[in-house]
């Protein structure tokens, strides 16, 4: 199993399944251009976000770490007209990026970016007294992953899905000998939900264009549904 032989087949997969897309290219080049890392979801995964939204008919979505908005377009696409996305940013200069990749994906009604540490931007949301979200897709710092978790919960109902991206690191997240911080914060958010009993969850290693990584996904029950822990 190499790399090469990942990224063959998910490149065959996307020839077939998801055509050329030119707002989502023009911002993968613009976020190029501007020199922003590339860590953005691969398309596959992308597509993936956008049909769990559909599947899931969500109409509000929280996104923590937006980069150039590669993944928040994937999700607000999956919106209804009404629908809302707001993706949390500490990055001016990622914030600006994503804002005219969005504009030109002709997203802009429906994406919302607030500038700032997701942390601090968390509990701003809590005080608006917004309707909760549908969905939640973390994907910023991983050393805040529980304290992210713990908001998505607290902004979310019952039926709510939170997407957790980068729970497996190549497998560092079951090496003993790897303790580093980001690590580390995979491991609490896992201990986080396996003792949450309020979510049922499930996480999915993938291969591909990101390399060894994978999804961690909790479904909101409520507390005295039979299969919450199942
Ligand atoms: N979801 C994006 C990729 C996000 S990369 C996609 O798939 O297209 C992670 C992003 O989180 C970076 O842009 C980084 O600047 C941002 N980030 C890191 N720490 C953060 C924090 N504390 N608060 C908000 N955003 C943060
Ligand atoms: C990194 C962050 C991500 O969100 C990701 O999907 C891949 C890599 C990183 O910080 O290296
Ligand atoms: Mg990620």
């Amino acid at each position: 199993m190499s790399q090469d032989l990942w990224n063959a087949v998910d490149s065959y997969f996307l020839s077939k399944l998801t055509p050329p897309d030119e707002a989502l290219e023009a911002a993968l080049s613009a976020s190029k251009e501007a020199g922003l890392p590339s860590i953005q979801v691969s398309p596959a995964q992308g597509k993936l976000l956008h049909l769990l939204a559909r599947v899931h008919k969500a109409r509000r979505i929280l996104e923590i770490g937006t980069l150039a908005g590669y993944s928040a377009i994937w999700l607000g696409r999956a919106l209804p007209e009404n629908g809302r996305l707001i993706s949390l940013e500490i990055d001016q200069r990622h914030a600006e990026v994503a804002l005219a990749n969005i504009s030109r994906a002709g997203l802009s009604e429906v994406v919302e970016i607030r500038l700032g540490r997701a942390l601090d931007l968390l509990p701003v949301l809590a005080e608006e007294q917004q309707e909760p979200f549908d969905m939640a897709f973390i994907d910023a710092d991983k050393v805040s992953n529980p304290e992210y978790f713990e908001w998505a919960l607290r902004l979310s109902h019952v039926g709510s899905l939170i997407v957790i991206d980068n729970v497996v690191r190549a497998g560092a997240v079951a090496d003993p000998a790897d303790d580093s911080p980001e690590v580390v914060g995979v491991r609490r958010l896992l201990d986080l939900i396996a003792a949450e009993p309020r979510v049922t969850a499930t996480a999915i290693q993938t291969v591909g264009l990101k390399g060894y990584d994978g999804f961690a996904m909790a479904l909101v029950v409520g507390e005295n549904e039979p299969d919450h822990t199942a």
